[in-house]
Protein backbone atom coordinates (compact mmCIF):
# COMPACT_ATOMS: atom_id res chain seq x y z
CA UNK A 1 0.00 0.00 0.00
CA UNK A 2 2.90 2.35 0.49
CA UNK A 3 4.81 1.60 -2.23
CA UNK A 4 1.54 2.48 -4.04
CA UNK A 5 0.85 5.94 -2.74
CA UNK A 6 4.67 7.21 -3.34
CA UNK A 7 4.18 5.76 -6.79
CA UNK A 8 3.38 7.96 -9.76
CA UNK A 9 0.28 6.04 -10.90
CA UNK A 10 -1.01 5.55 -7.05
CA UNK A 11 -0.82 9.47 -6.56
CA UNK A 12 -2.83 10.12 -10.00
CA UNK A 13 -5.26 7.98 -9.00
CA UNK A 14 -5.91 9.40 -5.00
CA UNK A 15 -5.72 13.16 -6.76
CA UNK A 16 -8.15 12.31 -9.39
CA UNK A 17 -10.62 10.66 -6.83
CA UNK A 18 -9.86 14.13 -4.48
CA UNK A 19 -10.79 16.00 -7.10
CA UNK A 20 -13.83 14.67 -8.59
CA UNK A 21 -15.02 14.79 -5.22
CA UNK A 22 -14.46 18.20 -4.83
CA UNK A 23 -15.99 18.59 -8.09
CA UNK A 24 -19.10 16.69 -7.23
CA UNK A 25 -19.68 18.86 -3.69
CA UNK A 26 -19.31 21.75 -5.62
CA UNK A 27 -22.05 21.09 -7.90
CA UNK A 28 -23.73 19.08 -4.83
CA UNK A 29 -25.18 22.30 -2.96
CA UNK A 30 -26.56 24.23 -5.76
CA UNK A 31 -28.34 21.32 -7.49
CA UNK A 32 -30.03 20.04 -4.12
CA UNK A 33 -31.31 23.68 -3.76
CA UNK A 34 -32.68 23.55 -7.52
CA UNK A 35 -33.82 20.16 -6.78
CA UNK A 36 -35.99 21.20 -3.64
CA UNK A 37 -37.32 24.33 -5.71
CA UNK A 38 -38.77 21.46 -8.26
CA UNK A 39 -40.26 19.79 -5.27
CA UNK A 40 -42.46 22.85 -3.98
CA UNK A 41 -43.27 23.90 -7.61
CA UNK A 42 -44.49 20.22 -8.33
CA UNK A 43 -46.71 20.61 -5.13
CA UNK A 44 -47.89 23.86 -6.01
CA UNK A 45 -49.05 22.88 -9.16
CA UNK A 46 -50.91 19.24 -7.92
CA UNK A 47 -52.36 21.94 -5.44
CA UNK A 48 -53.46 23.69 -8.64
CA UNK A 49 -54.88 20.57 -10.35
CA UNK A 50 -56.93 19.91 -7.19
CA UNK A 51 -58.13 23.40 -6.95
CA UNK A 52 -59.69 23.01 -10.41
CA UNK A 53 -60.85 19.23 -10.36
CA UNK A 54 -63.05 21.25 -6.97
CA UNK A 55 -63.86 23.99 -9.62
CA UNK A 56 -65.10 21.67 -12.18
CA UNK A 57 -67.57 20.17 -10.45
CA UNK A 58 -68.76 23.79 -9.04
CA UNK A 59 -72.70 22.76 -9.55
CA UNK A 60 -72.40 20.20 -6.89
CA UNK A 61 -70.51 21.09 -3.88
CA UNK A 62 -67.56 18.47 -2.89
CA UNK A 63 -68.27 16.67 0.38
CA UNK A 64 -66.00 16.96 3.15
CA UNK A 65 -64.13 13.47 1.59
CA UNK A 66 -63.28 14.20 -1.21
CA UNK A 67 -61.95 17.80 -0.46
CA UNK A 68 -59.47 15.79 2.03
CA UNK A 69 -58.48 13.61 -0.68
CA UNK A 70 -58.05 15.64 -3.32
CA UNK A 71 -55.56 17.39 -0.99
CA UNK A 72 -53.94 14.38 0.15
CA UNK A 73 -53.28 13.51 -3.14
CA UNK A 74 -51.31 16.40 -3.68
CA UNK A 75 -49.68 16.01 -0.39
CA UNK A 76 -50.89 19.72 1.03
CA UNK A 77 -53.16 20.77 3.90
CA UNK A 78 -54.38 23.65 2.38
CA UNK A 79 -54.93 25.08 -1.34
CA UNK A 80 -55.66 29.11 -1.95
CA UNK A 81 -56.33 29.59 -6.01
CA UNK A 82 -56.83 33.44 -6.64
CA UNK A 83 -58.39 33.30 -9.96
CA UNK A 84 -58.64 36.78 -10.45
CA UNK A 85 -59.31 40.08 -7.80
CA UNK A 86 -62.72 38.43 -7.18
CA UNK A 87 -62.59 34.70 -7.00
CA UNK A 88 -60.43 33.14 -5.20
CA UNK A 89 -60.72 29.15 -4.21
CA UNK A 90 -59.99 27.42 -1.33
CA UNK A 91 -59.36 23.62 -0.51
CA UNK A 92 -58.70 23.31 3.19
CA UNK A 93 -58.54 20.47 5.68
CA UNK A 94 -56.80 20.71 9.38
CA UNK A 95 -53.60 21.87 9.74
CA UNK A 96 -51.54 19.31 12.31
CA UNK A 97 -49.39 22.47 13.41
CA UNK A 98 -48.64 26.33 13.52
CA UNK A 99 -47.05 27.64 9.98
CA UNK A 100 -43.08 27.93 11.10
CA UNK A 101 -42.05 29.81 7.60
CA UNK A 102 -43.13 31.10 4.11
CA UNK A 103 -41.35 30.95 1.51
CA UNK A 104 -42.50 32.87 -1.92
CA UNK A 105 -41.38 31.12 -4.94
CA UNK A 106 -42.12 34.06 -7.20
CA UNK A 107 -38.94 36.35 -6.66
CA UNK A 108 -36.55 33.94 -4.76
CA UNK A 109 -33.08 34.12 -6.00
CA UNK A 110 -30.04 31.48 -6.47
CA UNK A 111 -28.84 32.59 -3.08
CA UNK A 112 -32.24 32.64 -1.17
CA UNK A 113 -33.33 28.98 -2.46
CA UNK A 114 -29.56 27.83 -1.53
CA UNK A 115 -29.86 29.65 2.05
CA UNK A 116 -33.20 28.22 2.53
CA UNK A 117 -32.34 24.20 0.89
CA UNK A 118 -29.89 24.48 3.35
CA UNK A 119 -31.86 25.90 6.76
CA UNK A 120 -34.64 22.87 5.56
CA UNK A 121 -31.69 20.11 5.58
CA UNK A 122 -30.54 21.11 9.19
CA UNK A 123 -33.50 21.49 10.55
CA UNK A 124 -34.72 18.74 12.43
CA UNK A 125 -38.78 17.33 13.06
CA UNK A 126 -41.46 17.89 11.36
CA UNK A 127 -42.78 21.01 10.45
CA UNK A 128 -45.43 23.05 8.32
CA UNK A 129 -44.51 25.88 5.72
CA UNK A 130 -46.64 28.29 3.26
CA UNK A 131 -45.58 27.95 -0.30
CA UNK A 132 -46.50 30.64 -2.74
CA UNK A 133 -45.97 30.39 -6.34
CA UNK A 134 -47.38 31.65 -9.91
CA UNK A 135 -50.40 29.28 -10.91
CA UNK A 136 -48.94 27.37 -14.09
CA UNK A 137 -50.53 28.14 -17.96
CA UNK A 138 -51.87 31.60 -16.18
CA UNK A 139 -54.82 29.99 -14.40
CA UNK A 140 -55.05 32.57 -11.89
CA UNK A 141 -52.90 35.01 -10.21
CA UNK A 142 -51.32 33.29 -7.06
CA UNK A 143 -51.49 29.85 -5.84
CA UNK A 144 -50.41 29.49 -2.34
CA UNK A 145 -50.24 26.19 -0.16
CA UNK A 146 -49.57 24.98 3.26
CA UNK A 147 -47.63 21.45 3.35
CA UNK A 148 -45.50 19.56 5.91
CA UNK A 149 -41.26 19.17 5.50
CA UNK A 150 -41.16 16.06 6.49
CA UNK A 151 -41.37 14.28 3.00
CA UNK A 152 -39.58 16.99 1.68
CA UNK A 153 -36.67 16.71 3.77
CA UNK A 154 -36.76 13.39 3.03
CA UNK A 155 -36.71 13.42 -0.84
CA UNK A 156 -33.74 16.07 -0.59
CA UNK A 157 -32.01 13.61 1.86
CA UNK A 158 -32.56 10.60 -0.67
CA UNK A 159 -31.84 13.04 -3.75
CA UNK A 160 -28.45 13.86 -2.43
CA UNK A 161 -27.42 9.94 -0.83
CA UNK A 162 -27.37 9.16 -4.76
CA UNK A 163 -25.88 12.15 -6.22
CA UNK A 164 -22.87 10.99 -3.26
CA UNK A 165 -22.72 7.36 -4.36
CA UNK A 166 -22.71 8.68 -8.48
CA UNK A 167 -19.85 11.22 -7.76
CA UNK A 168 -18.24 7.88 -5.96
CA UNK A 169 -18.96 5.89 -9.05
CA UNK A 170 -17.82 8.39 -11.48
CA UNK A 171 -14.38 9.26 -9.77
CA UNK A 172 -13.33 5.73 -9.15
CA UNK A 173 -13.90 5.31 -12.79
CA UNK A 174 -11.93 8.53 -14.02
CA UNK A 175 -9.12 7.55 -11.43
CA UNK A 176 -9.22 4.01 -12.35
CA UNK A 177 -9.18 5.29 -16.29
CA UNK A 178 -6.08 7.86 -15.40
CA UNK A 179 -4.39 5.69 -13.52
CA UNK A 180 -4.02 3.24 -16.52
CA UNK A 181 -3.25 6.15 -18.49
CA UNK A 182 -0.98 7.60 -16.30
CA UNK A 183 1.00 4.24 -16.52
CA UNK A 184 1.12 3.80 -19.94
CA UNK A 185 2.02 7.30 -20.72
CA UNK A 186 4.34 8.04 -18.08
CA UNK A 187 5.45 5.74 -15.85
CA UNK A 188 6.44 2.92 -17.97
CA UNK A 189 8.63 5.32 -19.89
CA UNK A 190 10.25 6.41 -17.38
CA UNK A 191 10.63 2.51 -15.98
CA UNK A 192 12.48 2.19 -19.46
CA UNK A 193 14.56 5.27 -19.19
CA UNK A 194 15.44 3.41 -15.53
CA UNK A 195 16.07 0.33 -16.64
CA UNK A 196 18.43 1.23 -19.38
CA UNK A 197 20.51 3.71 -16.79
CA UNK A 198 20.81 0.23 -14.83
CA UNK A 199 21.80 -1.79 -17.54
CA UNK A 200 24.36 0.95 -18.69
CA UNK A 201 25.96 1.05 -14.98
CA UNK A 202 26.67 -2.28 -14.70
CA UNK A 203 28.43 -1.96 -18.54
CA UNK A 204 29.59 1.25 -19.52
CA UNK A 205 31.72 0.59 -22.16
CA UNK A 206 29.27 -1.86 -23.95
CA UNK A 207 27.77 0.42 -26.58
CA UNK A 208 24.82 -1.57 -27.45
CA UNK A 209 23.73 -0.52 -23.83
CA UNK A 210 23.48 2.85 -24.94
CA UNK A 211 19.69 4.09 -24.78
CA UNK A 212 17.63 4.42 -28.06
CA UNK A 213 15.20 7.38 -27.91
CA UNK A 214 11.81 5.65 -28.53
CA UNK A 215 9.07 7.87 -26.31
CA UNK A 216 6.80 9.87 -28.80
CA UNK A 217 6.40 11.92 -25.60
CA UNK A 218 8.50 15.09 -26.04
CA UNK A 219 10.02 15.83 -22.56
CA UNK A 220 10.64 12.06 -22.03
CA UNK A 221 12.24 11.66 -25.38
CA UNK A 222 14.34 14.89 -24.44
CA UNK A 223 15.44 13.22 -21.57
CA UNK A 224 16.49 9.98 -23.20
CA UNK A 225 18.37 12.36 -25.73
CA UNK A 226 19.94 13.48 -22.73
CA UNK A 227 20.75 10.48 -21.24
CA UNK A 228 21.64 9.13 -24.84
CA UNK A 229 24.19 12.00 -25.25
CA UNK A 230 25.86 11.48 -21.79
CA UNK A 231 26.36 7.87 -22.53
CA UNK A 232 28.22 8.11 -25.71
CA UNK A 233 30.55 10.75 -24.33
CA UNK A 234 31.14 8.55 -20.95
CA UNK A 235 31.80 5.56 -23.43
CA UNK A 236 33.81 7.24 -25.94
CA UNK A 237 36.08 8.79 -22.97
CA UNK A 238 36.11 5.33 -21.20
CA UNK A 239 37.77 3.37 -24.41
CA UNK A 240 40.09 6.82 -24.57
CA UNK A 241 40.93 5.69 -21.33
CA UNK A 242 41.70 2.03 -22.03
CA UNK A 243 43.24 2.70 -25.35
CA UNK A 244 45.57 5.75 -22.99
CA UNK A 245 46.24 2.93 -20.38
CA UNK A 246 47.44 -0.10 -23.36
CA UNK A 247 49.86 2.78 -24.71
CA UNK A 248 50.89 3.46 -20.89
CA UNK A 249 51.77 -0.25 -20.74
CA UNK A 250 53.58 -0.38 -24.53
CA UNK A 251 55.59 3.18 -23.28
CA UNK A 252 56.70 1.53 -19.66
CA UNK A 253 58.29 -1.95 -21.39
CA UNK A 254 59.93 0.70 -23.92
CA UNK A 255 61.28 2.54 -21.37
CA UNK A 256 62.38 -0.46 -19.74
CA UNK A 257 64.19 -1.79 -22.65
CA UNK A 258 65.48 1.06 -23.67
CA UNK A 259 67.13 2.08 -20.29
CA UNK A 260 68.81 -1.47 -20.68
CA UNK A 261 70.44 -0.59 -23.79
CA UNK A 262 71.19 2.80 -23.12
CA UNK A 263 73.18 2.01 -19.47
CA UNK A 264 75.52 -0.31 -21.75
CA UNK A 265 75.46 2.09 -24.25
CA UNK A 266 76.97 4.36 -21.53
CA UNK A 267 79.38 2.12 -20.53
CA UNK A 268 81.31 1.72 -24.33
CA UNK A 269 80.86 5.37 -24.50
CA UNK A 270 82.76 6.01 -20.59
CA UNK A 271 85.84 3.66 -21.94
CA UNK A 272 85.97 6.00 -25.57
CA UNK A 273 87.48 8.68 -22.95
CA UNK A 274 90.31 6.82 -22.91
CA UNK A 275 90.78 6.50 -26.53
CA UNK A 276 94.16 7.97 -27.89
CA UNK A 277 91.98 10.04 -30.67
CA UNK A 278 91.69 13.53 -29.78
CA UNK A 279 88.45 13.69 -31.35
CA UNK A 280 86.48 11.04 -29.88
CA UNK A 281 87.84 12.28 -26.47
CA UNK A 282 86.34 15.67 -27.02
CA UNK A 283 83.32 14.56 -28.20
CA UNK A 284 83.19 11.42 -25.81
CA UNK A 285 81.70 13.27 -22.41
CA UNK A 286 79.10 14.98 -24.64
CA UNK A 287 78.01 11.40 -25.62
CA UNK A 288 77.67 10.35 -22.15
CA UNK A 289 75.96 13.33 -20.83
CA UNK A 290 73.36 12.40 -23.70
CA UNK A 291 73.03 9.25 -22.83
CA UNK A 292 72.43 9.92 -19.01
CA UNK A 293 69.79 11.93 -19.71
CA UNK A 294 68.00 9.51 -21.69
CA UNK A 295 68.62 7.21 -19.42
CA UNK A 296 67.08 9.67 -16.84
CA UNK A 297 64.15 9.68 -19.07
CA UNK A 298 63.35 6.76 -19.56
CA UNK A 299 63.34 5.80 -15.59
CA UNK A 300 61.57 8.67 -14.82
CA UNK A 301 59.01 7.43 -17.05
CA UNK A 302 59.37 3.91 -16.05
CA UNK A 303 58.76 5.72 -12.42
CA UNK A 304 56.06 7.48 -13.09
CA UNK A 305 54.45 4.30 -15.03
CA UNK A 306 53.73 2.36 -11.98
CA UNK A 307 50.30 3.93 -12.10
CA UNK A 308 50.55 4.82 -8.53
CA UNK A 309 53.17 5.24 -6.15
CA UNK A 310 53.47 2.14 -3.19
CA UNK A 311 51.14 3.36 -0.47
CA UNK A 312 53.64 4.99 1.86
CA UNK A 313 54.48 2.88 5.60
CA UNK A 314 54.01 5.89 7.74
CA UNK A 315 57.01 5.61 10.27
CA UNK A 316 58.26 8.37 12.77
CA UNK A 317 61.55 9.80 10.82
CA UNK A 318 64.19 12.33 12.13
CA UNK A 319 63.71 15.61 9.14
CA UNK A 320 66.71 17.05 10.58
CA UNK A 321 68.42 13.87 9.03
CA UNK A 322 66.30 13.57 6.45
CA UNK A 323 67.14 16.92 5.20
CA UNK A 324 71.14 17.12 5.98
CA UNK A 325 71.21 13.95 3.04
CA UNK A 326 70.07 15.96 0.89
CA UNK A 327 71.55 18.78 1.50
CA UNK A 328 74.85 16.73 0.60
CA UNK A 329 73.61 14.99 -2.07
CA UNK A 330 72.62 18.05 -3.99
CA UNK A 331 75.90 20.14 -3.32
CA UNK A 332 77.87 16.92 -4.27
CA UNK A 333 75.83 17.04 -7.69
CA UNK A 334 76.09 20.80 -8.07
CA UNK A 335 77.67 21.69 -11.57
CA UNK A 336 79.15 24.35 -10.31
CA UNK A 337 80.84 25.36 -6.44
CA UNK A 338 79.52 27.78 -4.36
CA UNK A 339 76.73 29.11 -7.49
CA UNK A 340 73.87 27.36 -5.56
CA UNK A 341 74.12 27.54 -1.93
CA UNK A 342 71.94 24.97 0.08
CA UNK A 343 71.22 25.19 3.68
CA UNK A 344 68.96 23.19 6.16
CA UNK A 345 67.12 25.15 8.91
CA UNK A 346 65.68 22.04 10.48
CA UNK A 347 66.17 21.91 14.00
CA UNK A 348 67.93 18.41 15.18
CA UNK A 349 65.40 15.93 16.21
CA UNK A 350 62.73 17.16 14.51
CA UNK A 351 60.79 14.05 14.05
CA UNK A 352 57.85 13.59 11.68
CA UNK A 353 55.53 10.87 10.44
CA UNK A 354 56.72 9.54 6.67
CA UNK A 355 58.01 6.91 4.32
CA UNK A 356 61.77 7.93 4.84
CA UNK A 357 62.49 6.94 1.22
CA UNK A 358 59.57 8.48 -0.56
CA UNK A 359 60.08 11.63 1.26
CA UNK A 360 63.26 11.96 0.44
CA UNK A 361 62.57 11.77 -3.17
CA UNK A 362 60.18 14.47 -2.79
CA UNK A 363 62.84 16.95 -1.22
CA UNK A 364 65.11 16.25 -3.36
CA UNK A 365 63.09 16.80 -6.35
CA UNK A 366 62.38 20.44 -5.22
CA UNK A 367 65.81 21.22 -3.62
CA UNK A 368 67.64 19.82 -7.00
CA UNK A 369 64.77 21.85 -9.04
CA UNK A 370 65.61 24.84 -7.05
CA UNK A 371 69.46 24.27 -7.53
CA UNK A 372 69.58 23.52 -11.38
CA UNK A 373 67.37 26.96 -11.44
CA UNK A 374 69.91 29.11 -9.76
CA UNK A 375 72.65 27.26 -11.62
CA UNK A 376 70.38 28.14 -14.95
CA UNK A 377 70.45 31.49 -14.25
CA UNK A 378 74.29 31.88 -13.60
CA UNK A 379 73.61 34.07 -10.05
CA UNK A 380 74.20 32.66 -6.81
CA UNK A 381 71.46 31.99 -5.12
CA UNK A 382 70.29 30.06 -1.70
CA UNK A 383 68.28 27.42 -1.06
CA UNK A 384 67.08 27.19 2.60
CA UNK A 385 64.81 24.06 3.76
CA UNK A 386 62.61 25.04 7.09
CA UNK A 387 59.72 23.42 9.05
CA UNK A 388 57.16 24.81 11.27
CA UNK A 389 55.85 22.24 13.81
CA UNK A 390 51.76 23.26 14.82
CA UNK A 391 50.10 20.36 16.81
CA UNK A 392 47.86 19.86 13.83
CA UNK A 393 51.17 19.52 11.16
CA UNK A 394 54.16 19.39 10.06
CA UNK A 395 54.96 22.55 7.25
CA UNK A 396 58.07 22.09 5.19
CA UNK A 397 59.12 24.99 3.02
CA UNK A 398 61.95 25.17 0.25
CA UNK A 399 62.87 28.55 0.10
CA UNK A 400 65.12 29.55 -2.66
CA UNK A 401 66.53 32.79 -4.50
CA UNK A 402 66.66 31.55 -7.86
CA UNK A 403 64.52 33.14 -10.53
CA UNK A 404 61.24 31.62 -10.33
CA UNK A 405 58.86 29.45 -12.40
CA UNK A 406 59.21 29.71 -16.50
CA UNK A 407 55.20 30.53 -17.36
CA UNK A 408 55.50 26.98 -18.79
CA UNK A 409 56.47 25.02 -15.31
CA UNK A 410 53.52 27.50 -13.74
CA UNK A 411 50.77 26.89 -16.28
CA UNK A 412 51.48 23.31 -15.77
CA UNK A 413 52.30 22.27 -12.14
CA UNK A 414 52.36 19.03 -10.94
CA UNK A 415 50.78 17.72 -14.71
CA UNK A 416 53.49 15.10 -15.56
CA UNK A 417 55.74 15.52 -18.42
CA UNK A 418 53.87 18.92 -19.16
CA UNK A 419 55.73 21.17 -17.07
CA UNK A 420 59.72 20.32 -17.70
CA UNK A 421 60.93 24.23 -19.02
CA UNK A 422 64.70 23.11 -18.76
CA UNK A 423 66.14 21.36 -21.60
CA UNK A 424 67.47 18.66 -20.31
CA UNK A 425 64.65 18.07 -17.44
CA UNK A 426 61.52 15.39 -18.05
CA UNK A 427 58.97 17.43 -16.58
CA UNK A 428 58.29 14.62 -13.86
CA UNK A 429 59.59 15.97 -10.45
CA UNK A 430 56.97 17.86 -9.36
CA UNK A 431 54.23 15.48 -10.76
CA UNK A 432 55.94 12.60 -8.97
CA UNK A 433 56.50 15.02 -5.25
CA UNK A 434 52.75 16.31 -5.57
CA UNK A 435 51.64 12.55 -5.49
CA UNK A 436 53.98 11.15 -3.11
CA UNK A 437 53.05 14.37 -0.72
CA UNK A 438 49.25 13.27 -1.71
CA UNK A 439 49.86 9.62 -0.41
CA UNK A 440 50.50 10.91 3.09
CA UNK A 441 47.50 12.94 3.50
CA UNK A 442 49.26 16.00 3.01
CA UNK A 443 49.89 18.52 0.09
CA UNK A 444 52.22 20.32 -1.98
CA UNK A 445 51.65 23.93 -3.18
CA UNK A 446 53.67 26.34 -4.75
CA UNK A 447 53.37 29.65 -2.24
CA UNK A 448 55.36 32.21 -4.34
CA UNK A 449 57.20 32.70 -7.24
CA UNK A 450 58.73 35.50 -8.48
CA UNK A 451 62.07 36.49 -10.29
CA UNK A 452 63.31 37.15 -6.34
CA UNK A 453 62.22 33.47 -5.96
CA UNK A 454 59.91 30.50 -5.45
CA UNK A 455 58.80 28.68 -2.40
CA UNK A 456 57.05 25.82 -2.21
CA UNK A 457 55.50 24.10 0.88
CA UNK A 458 54.27 20.80 1.85
CA UNK A 459 51.59 20.28 4.68
CA UNK A 460 52.13 17.38 6.55
CA UNK A 461 48.87 16.42 8.39
CA UNK A 462 49.94 15.04 11.67
CA UNK A 463 46.95 13.06 12.33
CA UNK A 464 46.10 10.76 9.18
CA UNK A 465 42.96 10.69 7.54
CA UNK A 466 41.81 7.18 8.47
CA UNK A 467 42.37 8.45 12.21
CA UNK A 468 40.24 11.41 11.35
CA UNK A 469 37.33 9.83 9.84
CA UNK A 470 37.11 7.57 12.92
CA UNK A 471 37.46 10.11 14.78
CA UNK A 472 34.38 11.65 13.33
N1 LIG B 1 62.57 26.36 -7.67
C1 LIG B 1 62.37 26.56 -8.98
N2 LIG B 1 62.74 27.71 -9.57
C2 LIG B 1 62.54 27.91 -10.90
N3 LIG B 1 61.95 27.02 -11.71
C3 LIG B 1 61.55 25.86 -11.20
C4 LIG B 1 61.73 25.57 -9.81
N4 LIG B 1 61.22 24.33 -9.58
C5 LIG B 1 60.74 23.89 -10.78
N5 LIG B 1 60.96 24.80 -11.74
C6 LIG B 1 60.55 24.70 -13.15
O1 LIG B 1 59.52 23.74 -13.20
C7 LIG B 1 59.77 22.79 -14.21
C8 LIG B 1 59.17 21.46 -13.80
O2 LIG B 1 59.90 20.86 -12.76
P1 LIG B 1 59.94 19.31 -12.62
O3 LIG B 1 60.79 18.97 -11.47
O4 LIG B 1 58.55 18.85 -12.61
O5 LIG B 1 60.58 18.84 -13.96
P2 LIG B 1 62.09 18.97 -14.43
O6 LIG B 1 62.91 19.44 -13.30
O7 LIG B 1 62.07 19.76 -15.67
O8 LIG B 1 62.41 17.47 -14.80
P3 LIG B 1 62.74 16.26 -13.79
O9 LIG B 1 62.66 16.80 -12.41
O10 LIG B 1 61.70 15.27 -14.09
O11 LIG B 1 64.09 15.81 -14.15
C9 LIG B 1 61.26 22.78 -14.36
O12 LIG B 1 61.59 22.43 -15.67
C10 LIG B 1 61.64 24.20 -14.04
O13 LIG B 1 61.61 24.98 -15.21
MG1 LIG C 1 62.96 18.49 -11.40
Amino acid sequence: MRSFLNSLSGRFFLLTVGFVMLAEVLIFVPSIARFRAEYLMDRLERAQIAALAVLAAMDEPVSPEVEAELLAAAGVYNVVLQRDKARELVLSTTVPAEVSATYDLRDAGPVALIRDAARELVASGDSVIRVIGEPIKSGGRLIEVTMSTAPLRAAMIDYGWRILQLSAVISAITATLLFFVVRAILVMPIRRVVRNMQAYTSAPEDARRIIEPRSRLREIRDAEEALRTLQLQLTRALRQKEHLAALGRAVAKISHDLRNILTSATLLADRMELSEDPTVKRLAPRLVRSLTRAVHLCEGTLAFGRAEEAPPSLAPVDLADLVDEVVEAEELAASERGLATIRSEVPPHTVVRADAEQFQRVLQNIVRNARQAIEQAKRPGDVVISVEDTPEAWTIRVRDTGPGLPPKARENLFRPFQGGARRDGTGLGLAIAEEIVRGHGGTLALEETSEEGTSFVIRLPKRSIALTEAAE
